[in-house]
C-alpha cells in the first residue's frame, strides 16, 4: 500500500511572515490528518522559520530545488546538506519551470537526485510533456526518456526514497487539469517504465503524484485512480483553506 503524499509547491511566493502566518493556519486545519504525508515547499528564505513552526506537527518540509555539490564556489546555490540542516525531508527536483527557465536537463536532474539521496533527502522528481508534445502524440516518448535519463541506475534503497511527480506542462497554472484518465494513463506508464529500470516490486512501491491545476474540486476524482498517489499543488497550495481541502479530499 502506498501512502498518499500531498505537497504544496509555493514557487516564488510569500515573504517569511506570510509563510509563517500560512503555516500556523494550516497546522490547525490539518491537525487531525493521520494517513497522508503533508509537505510544504517554501522559498529558501522561509525554510528556517517554517521548519521551527512545523516542529512536532504532521507537516513536513521540502526545498524547491538543490545543487549537486556539497559546498564551494557556486554563487547562489544551496546544497543538499544545507537543506537537511534546515530541517527538510524532501526536495523537489527537475520542476518544469527549472527546466524551462534555467535550462535544467535530465542529466543535471540525475546529479541533483544522486547528491540529495546521499544526504538522506527524499527527492520529488518532476516529469511531464509540453502541449506541442502531447498534441504531436509524443507524451509517452518524452516521459519515458525523462524517467530513464533521470532515474536509471539507482539502488533499491534509493528508489524507495524517490517520489515522482507527473506534471504535464500544459496543465501547470493554466486551470486546465489533465483528466483523471489522462493522468492515470501516464502514471501507469511511468510505473511500468520504473519496473523496467528497477523491478516490478520496487516500482509498485514508488509514489507518483499528479501536478497541474489541482484544487479542492478535482482532487477526489484524481485520487480514485490506482496509480495516482498524491498531488503536487501550486496555486491552490498558497491559501491554507484550499490547501487543507486538497489534503482532506473526500475518498470515493
Ligand atoms: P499549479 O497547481 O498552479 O498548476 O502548479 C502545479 C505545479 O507546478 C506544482 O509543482
Amino acid at each position: 500500500m502506498r501512502r498518499p503524499i500531498i505537497a504544496g509547491n509555493w514557487k516564488m511566493n510569500k515573504t517569511v511572515s506570510e509563510a509563517v502566518d500560512f503555516v500556523r493556519q494550516l497546522k490547525v486545519l490539518v491537525a487531525d490528518v493521520r494517513d497522508i504525508d503533508i509537505v510544504v515547499a517554501p522559498t529558501f528564505t522561509a525554510l528556517r522559520a517554517i521548519s521551527r513552526e512545523i516542529e512536532g506537527s504532521n507537516i513536513e518540509l521540502a526545498g524547491q530545488d538543490v545543487f549537486w555539490e556539497s559546498r564551494g564556489a557556486y554563487t547562489g546555490e544551496i546544497s543538499p546538506s544545507m537543506l537537511k540542516d534546515v530541517g527538510c525531508r524532501y526536495v523537489i527536483i527537475g520542476h518544469s519551470e527549472r527546466r524551462q527557465y534555467f535550462g535544467e536537463t535530465n542529466e543535471l536532474v540525475q546529479k541533483k537526485i544522486k547528491a540529495s539521496l546521499a544526504m538522506g533527502l527524499h527527492p520529488i522528481v518532476c516529469v511531464g510533456e509540453a502541449l506541442e508534445e502531447r498534441e504531436a502524440g509524443k507524451t509517452f516518448d518524452v516521459v519515458k526518456i525523462q524517467v530513464i535519463q533521470c532515474l536509471e541506475g539507482f539502488s533499491r534503497e534509493e528508489m524507495e526514497k524517490i517520489t515522482i511527480a507527473y506534471e504535464p506542462i500544459w496543465a501547470i497554472g493554466t486551470g486546465k487539469t489533465a483528466t483523471p484518465q489522462q493522468a492515470e494513463e501516464v502514471h501507469a506508464f511511468i510505473r511500468e517504465q520504473m519496473g523496467y529500470i528497477t523491478n516490478r516490486q520496487i516500482s509498485e512501491g514508488v509514489r507518483i503524484q499528479y501536478g497541474g491545476s489541482v484544487n479542492p474540486d478535482n482532487i477526489s476524482d484524481l485520487m480514485v485512480h490506482p496509480n495516482i498517489d498524491g498531488a503536487l499543488v501550486g496555486g491552490a497550495s498558497l491559501k491554507a483553506d484550499s490547501f487543507s481541502s486538497v489534503v482532506k479530499f473526500k475518498r470515493m
